[in-house]
């Protein structure tokens, strides 16, 4: 060893620099990889998987929807009140124009949106216009070649307004990307529609919207709006990108609405359903859980068509008369409305169009009834330390089950561990676990022993939570041990659902740190734990097939189930450790040598993660792998994540 520097503070970092050296030097350290063997016989399957283990869990936070999935990219296009200056629009008076701007509680266009923005041009010209702007969630995602919808309703003082040109701004250039004139007509309220369509641009975020005069004149606008291109081209629908990353999670269901957004803050703040279906002109908004206000524009019609458009089932969960901030309604007359509520919601999305609510569904655009199986009676109610949710669940129940005995109902007084899961008939009771990755993996085996004889569960909330904005790699493998878990114990666990979805990575936008899908205005990526829900659930059979895993397990995972339709057998392996793993796998009943093909998420380190900048970093990818009859030695390297999807001989 020699020293280039005298001994001081620097000497520990320069000895650990020159051992560094010595080992590039020499070539690394290899550690001896774990010994493991794992015996398996798909002809024996121990228990059934649920055909809806894997699903998806929405509601209100993090820009989830607004400034999110529901594709409206205009900020506060309803000019909120309660908002200072109406926030985040800003008046516009280039050069020597003259403008005011104010808010008119005396004319809308409903009596809902009875109040507008009122815009006073006392003097504009070309050059010299007045107007509004509005930046967007955290800016305006545009691509080239693209036609975004927009529409706003406005009134117009005097007989001639003249046009009110709307147009798409680059932030850092002042380049119009899109403009159009929209001609005002004489009189009273009415909504107006246009198209912006962008040119050969760059695809960028950091754009805003101005809506500008070069004349005096005075107009009132309400509702204003801009929409891309959506999935499957629905009108009001969603983001393509989000619905698309979505759909390749291979969900099964919706739990729908919340979360802490269905309770509300109080109950003045509860997810009202009524107020958030019908023309946009009659959704108020509400005050949201998470400190934002909800603009209802994906209201409960919305969350069912994005489960249509999946090919998927609603969990509807119904307010229960409890709310975030530890207020709860009496039972008895107190409560009867909200009972009223949750018959009339259930009746809104099942009943057929000769009900009184199937008929306001059919009004609202949608005939067909949705198919409903579970509703979920509250969220979080273990945290009413009241002590009430027993009798409010009941009286729910009570009702629910006289109107609708096929419906099964979910609970949530809590996980088995406690101790306040035994006040309800319910059929299944919903548990969460928010863990971090060490806890999430001496959890993997947290139902192997639970009772068979309570309800099922749902395990409604769920995610091993390090990373932020969204898990790294540590945190996958956190879940995929975890999920190892779910999946043999899908006897019991009928559905799980990871929380929250969806995050808008902006920082104003963001109340909850790791979320399994980043955006911003323009793009969106996947978290490892993306890409390990993607594998767990892509790769999934019917029954779970008797397995006997032996070694140093302790961060070593493994689930096998066999799908009966297509006679595979899926093999999940978790190598949470840093040593390389060999495993001896036995597959007893396999005749003959098969190719399988390799699906392996692997990272560097904990750490390693994806970013809006490096969305690709962490992948799935794919190889094959010769599997013998009898038995074989098979390597996972560290900190890998694997699955097997090994044909099975007929
Ligand atoms: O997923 C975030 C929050 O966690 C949910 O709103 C709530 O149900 C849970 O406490």
């Amino acid at each position: 060893m020699f020293i280039l520097k005298p001994p001081g503070p620097g000497l520990q970092t320069l000895v650990l620099g020159v051992f560094g050296l010595c080992l590039a030097l020499s070539g690394p350290l290899r550690a001896e990889p774990a010994a493991l063997t794992l015996t398996l016989d798909p002809r024996h399957i121990e228990r059934s998987v649920s055909p809806s283990l894997y699903g998806l869990m929405t509601e209100e936070i993090n820009h989830s929807a607004d400034g999110g999935l529901y594709a409206e990219m205009v900020q506060n296009r309803a000019f909120h009140t309660d908002w200072n200056n109406e926030a985040p629009w800003d008046l516009v008076r280039r050069g020597d124009a003259v403008a005011h701007r104010s808010m008119d509680h005396a004319t809308g266009p409903s009596p809902t949106l009875g109040y507008s923005l009122k815009l006073e041009a006392l003097a504009a010209s070309p050059g010299n216009e007045a107007g509004l702007t509005n930046p967007g969630y955290w800016g305006f995602g545009l691509r080239p070649h693209t036609a975004y919808q927009g529409s706003f309703f406005a009134k117009s003082a005097g007989d001639a307004f003249g046009d009110l040109e709307v147009r798409l701004v680059a932030n850092q250039t002042g380049q119009i990307l899109a403009t159009t004139k929209v001609a005002l007509r004489p009189g009273d309220w009415r909504q107006y529609r246009f198209s912006l369509t962008t040119g050969d641009i760059q695809p960028s975020a950091a754009n805003h919207l101005e809506l500008l005069v070069d004349h005096p004149g005075v107009v009132w606008l309400q509702l204003v709006s801009l929409m891309p291109p959506t999935y499957k081209d629905r009108a009001n629908g969603n983001r393509i990108d989000l619905m698309e990353k979505m759909a390749a999670l291979h969900p099964k269901f919706l739990r729908l609405p919340g979360g802490n957004f269905l309770e509300g803050m109080t109950p003045e703040s509860w997810y009202d359903w009524k107020k958030t279906i019908g023309p946009l002109t009659d959704r108020p908004g509400h005050d949201g859980a998470w400190f934002y206000r909800s603009s209802d524009g994906l209201g409960l019609l919305e969350y069912l068509e994005w489960c249509e458009d999946l090919g998927i089932e609603p969990v509807l969960a119904v307010y229960a008369g409890y709310s975030l901030g530890g207020a709860h309604i009496e039972t008895g007359k107190a409560l009867q409305p909200y009972v009223q509520s949750a018959l009339d919601e259930i009746e809104f999305v099942s009943g057929d169009a000769s009900t009184p609510w199937g008929a306001v569904r059919a009004r609202n655009g949608h005939p067909a009834p949705f198919a409903l199986r579970y509703v979920e009676i509250g969220n979080e109610d273990y945290l009413d330390r009241s002590g009430s949710y027993g009798a409010r669940y009941a009286q729910f129940a009570a009702a629910i089950r006289q109107h609708y005995p096929k419906l099964q109902l979910i609970a949530t007084d809590g996980n088995l561990d406690f101790g306040t899961r035994t006040r309800t008939d319910a059929d299944v009771s919903d548990e969460h676990f928010y863990e971090s990755p060490s806890q999430m993996m001496d959890l993997a085996h947290h139902y192997d022993a639970a009772s068979r004889s309570g309800p099922k569960i749902f395990v409604g909330e769920w995610a091993t939570r390090s990373g932020s904005p969204t898990p790294n790699f540590g945190d996958a493998l956190g879940d995929a041990a975890w999920m190892t878990g779910l999946e043999r114990n899908s006897d019991l666990i009928i559905m799980a659902s990871y929380a929250p979805l969806l995050a808008n990575i902006n920082p104003g936008a963001l109340q909850w740190e790791t979320d399994l899908i980043g955006f911003d205005a323009l793009s969106s990526y996947g978290s490892p734990s993306y890409w390990a829900q993607t594998l767990f659930a892509g790769h999934i059979g019917d029954g779970y097939v008797a397995s006997d895993l032996k070694g140093d397990t302790g961060r070593f995972f493994s689930s096998a189930t066999f799908e009966s339709g297509q006679k595979v057998l899926h093999l999940k392996l978790v190598n949470a450790s840093t040593k390389d793993a060999v495993l001896h796998l036995t597959i007893q009943g396999l005749k003959e040598a098969v190719s399988a093909r390799v699906y392996s998420l692997h990272a560097p380190s904990f750490d390693a993660t994806n970013s809006l900048r490096d969305p690709d970093a962490i992948r799935p990818v794919q190889s094959t792998v010769a599997v013998p009859a009898g038995s074989f030695d098979h390597r996972i390297p560290a900190l890998t994540i694997e699955v097997l999807d090994i044909p099975w001989p007929s």
